[in-house]
């Protein structure tokens, strides 16, 4: 599982979770949480990580999971980004980035667009505050992220479903 995985970035901030809290299997709930912030969804894959990190049967993971309305377990939009509002990501600029980019897709933190193309995300901090403000675009960890930087990014990507479609 590790090897399918092991390109994505944001799994390395689920597995310091993992590892700040001991591999401790009664921290299920809190992994699911975290994994939930980075993502913005829980699926089958993640889900599977998570059982195989601490050593749970898949079944027990995916019944936490679904037992709570808070966790989704599908990708909600096309394109997810993720800005962490932990102390040092905020007091660099992350919410006027953030409210930048709610303003300018018309999308609002923890929703998704109307088009389906871009949810928004918020999380605390997500172990990287000497690159504050950081902001993940997709799979895509931006440190020290300016306004300019992260709406372009977004505003490409979008370009590129166009050219796509
Ligand atoms: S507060 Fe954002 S990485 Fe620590």
């Amino acid at each position: 599982m590790a090897t399918s995985t092991s390109l994505d970035k944001r799994l390395i901030l689920v597995d310091k979770a993992i590892a700040a809290h001991g591999n401790r299997k009664d921290a299920l709930l809190e992994i699911l949480h975290t994994a939930q912030n980075v993502y913005g969804f829980l699926d089958k894959r993640i889900l599977l990580h998570i059982s195989e990190k601490l050593k749970l049967p898949p079944s027990q993971v995916y019944g936490v999971a679904t037992f709570y309305n808070y966790f989704k377990l599908k990708k909600p939009g096309s394109h997810s980004i993720t800005f962490c509002l932990g102390t040092a990501c905020y007091v660099k600029g992350a919410e006027e980035i953030l409210s930048a980019l709610e303003k300018e897709f018309n999308v609002k933190r923890g929703g998704t667009s109307s088009d389906g193309k871009l949810s928004l995300f918020v999380t605390r901090c997500v172990g990287a505050c000497a690159m504050a403000p950081n902001v993940i675009v997709d799979d895509e960890m931006i440190g020290k992220a300016t306004k300019e930087v992260v709406l372009d990014k977004v505003r490409k990507l979008l370009e590129g479903e166009k050219v796509e479609a």
